[in-house]
């Protein structure tokens, strides 16, 4: 960008107000033409765009270069018609109001090419949505349809605009385009019946005729050939090369559909157009009277088809015209003269109003329905000045539009601002410039201008002729230095002026007009009953064009001329209210060439369009000046002393804010009421600051809001939190009382229980003893006896569960015996037999049998292997049953012996080693004797006849209760066993007795007592 502003600006001078040479109009000219011929076509007057027609296609207006300018301060790029379409919409953003561009220029200048420029800059640039979107492309295509039907190929322009145009696009406060609303001035209708040579008439009818679909041209009754039409081939030119009629018929087709015609309209449209064109056509004979008669040619019958009207009334309407004669109306026939003119008039009203129509119609589908406030960009594009050979009332219409615009600029510019400065008391020295109010006022003061001369011929009775009219203009203006006839002018002016012409020197040069046809245009008179005719229309756009409100001829509408002059008062009225904004569009030359720069016409142009003087104001003058109040209101920011409230004056605050911001003393002025900036940079300058001031004030008042949001959110919250703690606290406070109520209650029922607990069942206790029964049977179930023999192991029962507990216990018991027994082997079973019938011999007899229970008894206490074989050979048909050593005491001394005790099934030995020192058959055991204390003795009784054989055995065995039990069973004799206390006598051999004492003692102690007893003592528990 940097790049090619540097490359630019090495082209002459891109703001006219940097020229060094600003008064001389050469300078001025050569930097146009320098430029020019390097297709910078732009160049700025400070705000103000020059721009000069390049007459072909520059790779200016792409998207790209629209991204560029988009939001780019207006000088920081090269002057581009983008550049100046995005001030406007900033500016207008900024301060929300209202403006107007407005683009001049004599035909074929390139306006009508600027506007639309602006507009496409706004279609992209502008945001969108997919309803703006649609809006936008109704804006865009509004265009093409307006243009083939307003639009002609003149001599000056192949395109040029021969109505005047005022849009406004409507903007939302967030810059969208929301909508947009059409005014149009003022159509040049006599092009419809006639063109000069070398012009066409309105674009549409060569498009229809050119691009129409096959069925169309069928339908409407036209063909392919504009030389079939007279209304198309007065100029004689019906084909141009730079025009594509086929290809714009296709954009306006597409257009009227995305405008929103509907298919009727769009048939009743071009119903039109084609009746125009047949309209055209009819020709008319002369009877034998001279009155004009049909040819009853074709035409009538598609004119009646595509109007809808009866070809009879059509043909009556087309001949005869309505007179009123005293009380009744007469129809009075038509001259062929008078029929063609008749016929002419009706071709034209109708082309002209369905173009009114057309202009409501896109301002229908334009408009924005929503009431809220919008600021609107107005676009002006009007036919620019013109002059031609032969210059008639269209022109002269025209002219003096352009004349009123270049009165509104100077107004506006060089009047207003000089007058401005001197109100302000700003030092100033005055620019002269040339102000043509003088020509306006020459054309439309009231009863001394030229329109009121027109319609005051118009409307006298008599007979009034275009003549008439110019002699009463010579009357009246003579002497004026703007206006000048072959009557008034000097011998050498005479020359150049036919009879029939005026002369008006306009602000942009000499116009002749030729003043034939001036009274006729401006009546536009149209018969009553032609009227009538087209009321019967069945086309709809007709007849809602010829509507039967309209006022008939009985009072006289307003004169063309005076219309007009209206609509441009109101046009200025529009205009004022808005800020103004100006495109200067120039013409290079009067060929449509590219590259070629008439010297001689720019110059020209320059001057009229009061270009230098424009250019030595804002020299001398300043860019930008606002009132104190509104500068200090949007800049106040900027200074800590005026912001946020400035308590002073308006006009203070604004000095102390420029000091502030540095501005040099030759940068600014301050008026009256306003100040004045002298450059735009300045300004520019100032904006930017501002811009970077407001997103920091943006971004701290955001924070503020953000804050103040927050901290409301955080209060909303915190109250919600704290009502949500109250009704949570509150719940669970009632929860707890519940809880509590219930406790207290189940307490007191417990206490009641307990205190009634051992009363019979009854409402009271009945839950504490169900409580008492669970308590004790889920502890008990946990704490029960590990085994059968653990007999202590059992739960206290609470006085209400003592017969359960018992029968428990019992059946626990029961349970664990029964587990018991299941586990027993036969082995142990038998052993337990053997235990039980210990038991039965010794339990409560003998001391210390309660230590022996748990001594399990085995099968014998000596293995086969000990027992010498000998003794094995000797006894082993007798089978042993059990072994175990014992101590003998000898009978006799009761000296101590180891031996084996050996029991077979059917005697008792006594081994030592190999030999059998006694042998006790069990039939001769008499009985066996143990002390009831805890000692380990045993004495065998024997039967002892015989006095060889050997008498009792008195025995010591440390399995005793095991060795007894073995014998009991082994010999049958479970009854032999006698338990003593004291003494025991025995048998030393028959006859002789021994005795063993038994007694308790401090220890366990054999001996032989004094007595010649054997004395044992044995202690009392635990003396095993
Ligand atoms: N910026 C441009 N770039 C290329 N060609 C242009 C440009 N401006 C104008 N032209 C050419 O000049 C022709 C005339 O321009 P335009 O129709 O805008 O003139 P105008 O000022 O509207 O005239 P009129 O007053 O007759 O309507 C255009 O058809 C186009 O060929
Ligand atoms: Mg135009």
């Amino acid at each position: 960008m940097e790049g090619s502003l540097t490359a630019r600006d090495r082209v002459g001078i891109q703001d006219f107000v940097l020229l060094d040479a600003y008064t001389s109009e050469s300078a001025f000219l050569d930097n146009l033409r320098k430029r020019f011929h390097e297709n910078l076509i732009y160049t700025y007057i400070g705000t103000l765009l020059v721009s000069v027609n390049p007459y072909k296609e520059l790779d200016i207006y792409s998207k790209k270069q629209m991204d560029i300018y988009m939001g780019v301060n207006f000088f920081e790029l090269p002057p581009h018609i983008y550049a100046l379409a995005d001030n406007v919409y900033r500016t207008m953003l900024a301060e929300f109001n209202h403006h107007f561009i407005l683009i001049s220029g004599e035909s074929g200048a390139g306006k009508t090419e600027a506007s639309k420029k602006i507009l496409q800059f706004y279609a992209v640039s502008c945001p969108s949505t997919k309803l703006l979107d649609n809006v936008r492309d109704r804006l865009l295509l509004s265009n093409p349809v307006l243009e083939a039907f307003g639009n002609a190929k003149t001599l000056k322009n192949d395109n040029s605009s021969r109505f005047g145009k005022y849009m406004d696009i409507q903007f939302d406060h967030q810059g969208a385009a929301v909508g947009g609303h059409i005014l149009s001035y003022l159509l040049e209708k006599s092009r419809v019946v006639h063109q000069n040579h070398g012009e066409r008439n309105f674009h549409i009818f060569y498009q229809l005729v050119e691009g129409g679909e096959e069925d169309l041209l069928r339908w409407l009754g036209l063909e392919r050939n504009c030389q079939q039409y007279s209304y198309l081939v007065q100029g004689d030119c019906a084909k141009v090369s730079s025009i594509n009629d086929k290809t714009d018929w296709k954009t306006v087709r597409k257009a009227l559909d995305v405008i929103d015609f509907s298919e009727s309209n769009i048939e009743n449209l071009f119903g039109i157009i084609a009746s125009v064109l047949h309209l055209g056509n009819v020709k008319f004979e002369a009877d034998h009277r001279g009155y004009a008669v049909l040819n009853n040619s074709p035409e009538i019958h598609w004119l009646s088809k595509l109007l809808g009207i009866p070809a009879q009334v059509l043909q009556k309407g087309l001949t005869h015209r309505k007179i009123e004669a005293k009380t009744e109306e007469v129809l009075s026939p038509f001259t062929v003269e008078h029929a063609v003119y008749a016929r002419d008039a009706l071709a034209k009203a109708i082309y002209g109003r369905t173009f009114t129509w057309l202009v409501n119609k896109i301002n229908e589908s334009l408009a924005n329905k929503d009431s809220s406030r919008k600021t609107v960009i107005g676009l002006l594009d009007i036919y620019g000045f013109e002059v031609f050979h032969v210059n008639s009332f269209e022109q002269f219409c025209i002219n003096y539009c352009n004349e009123k615009l270049q009165q509104l600029f100077i107004e506006l510019t060089l009047k207003s601002e000089q007058e401005e400065y001197e109100m302000e008391g700003i030092e100033w020295e005055p620019v002269p410039y040339f102000n043509n109010k003088i020509i306006c006022d020459l054309v439309e003061e009231k009863y001394r201008g030229i329109i009121s001369i027109l319609d005051e011929e118009c409307l006298r009775p008599g007979e009034a002729t275009d003549l008439t009219f110019l002699e009463k203009l010579e009357g009246t203006m003579g002497g004026h230095p703007h206006f000048v006839t072959h009557k008034l002018a000097d011998q050498k002016t005479r020359k150049t002026l036919e009879r029939g012409d005026f002369r008006l020197l306009h602000y942009a040069g000499e116009v002749t007009y030729c003043v034939v046809g001036f009274l006729d245009k401006n009546n536009d008179l149209l018969y009553r009953n032609i009227k009538e005719v087209m009321r019967q229309s069945k086309n709809a756009i007709v007849k809602h064009c010829f509507p039967s409100s309209e006022p008939d001829s009985k009072r006289r509408p307003e004169t063309v001329a005076t219309q007009f002059k209206a609509s441009l008062v109101g046009l200025a009225e529009i205009l004022m209210t808005k800020e103004p904004w100006y495109v200067r569009c120039l013409k290079p030359n009067d060929g449509k060439q590219p590259g070629r720069f008439d010297d001689v016409l720019v110059r020209h142009q320059v001057k009229y369009l009061g270009l230098m003087e424009h250019l030595r104001v804002r020299r001398a003058g300043f860019a930008y000046r606002r009132r104190y109040e509104v500068f200090l209101q949007r800049y106040k920011p900027l200074c800590p002393d005026t912001w946020p409230n400035w308590k002073g004056t308006a006009a203070e605050g604004v000095e102390l804010l420029v000091k502030h911001l540095g501005y040099k003393p030759n940068e600014y002025k301050l008026g009256r009421t306003k100040i004045f900036i002298r450059h735009p940079r300045t300004l520019f300058a100032t904006e930017d600051a501002f811009e970077i001031c407001k997103h920091e004030l943006a971004t701290r008042i955001q924070a503020k809001y953000k804050g103040y949001r927050e901290k409301g959110n955080f209060l909303k919250q915190k109250e919600a939190a704290t009502k949500i703690e109250n009704c949570w606290r509150g719940l669970k406070a009632r929860k707890e009382r519940e809880k509590r109520a219930w406790a207290v209650k189940v307490i007191k029922r417990f206490i009641k229980g307990f205190m009634t607990r051992n009363q019979p069942t009854c409402l009271d206790n009945s839950e504490y003893l169900a409580f008492v029964r669970q308590n004790y049977l889920t502890r008990l179930k946990d704490n029960l006896p590990k085994s059968v023999l653990d007999q202590n192991t059992w739960l206290t029962p609470p006085p209400i569960m003592q017969e359960t507990s018992q029968l428990l216990k019992a059946l626990y018991t029961r349970h664990m015996v029964r587990k018991y027994v299941r586990g027993v082997t036969p082995q142990k079973k038998m052993q337990l037999q053997l235990k039980g019938l210990t038991s039965s011999m010794f339990k409560g007899r003998k001391e210390n049998y309660p230590y022996s229970v748990c001594r399990p008894f085995v099968d014998t206490r000596i293995s086969e292997e000990d027992i010498h074989i000998k003794i094995l050979q000797t006894i082993r048909h007798e089978r042993i049953k059990y072994s175990a050593p014992v101590v003998k005491y000898d009978r006799n001394g009761f000296r101590t012996r180891f031996r084996q005790l050996i029991f077979t099934q059917t005697a008792a030995y006594l081994v030592e080693e190999a030999k059998v020192k006694q042998r006790v058959e069990y039939n001769a055991l008499k009985g066996v004797s143990v002390s009831n204390l805890s000692d380990n003795f045993l004495i065998l009784h024997v039967t002892c006849e015989d006095i060889k054989k050997k008498g009792d055995l008195v025995l010591q065995c440390d399995f005793l209760f095991e060795a007894l039990t073995k014998l009991c069973v082994v010999a049958n004799k479970q009854n032999c066993i006698k338990v003593v206390q004291g003494s025991v006598r025995f048998d030393i051999q028959p006859g002789r007795e021994g005795f063993v004492d038994f007694k308790s003692g401090q220890e366990f102690m054999v001996y032989r007592a004094k007595n010649g007893h054997l004395m044992v003592e044995s202690t009392k528990a635990k003396s095993r």
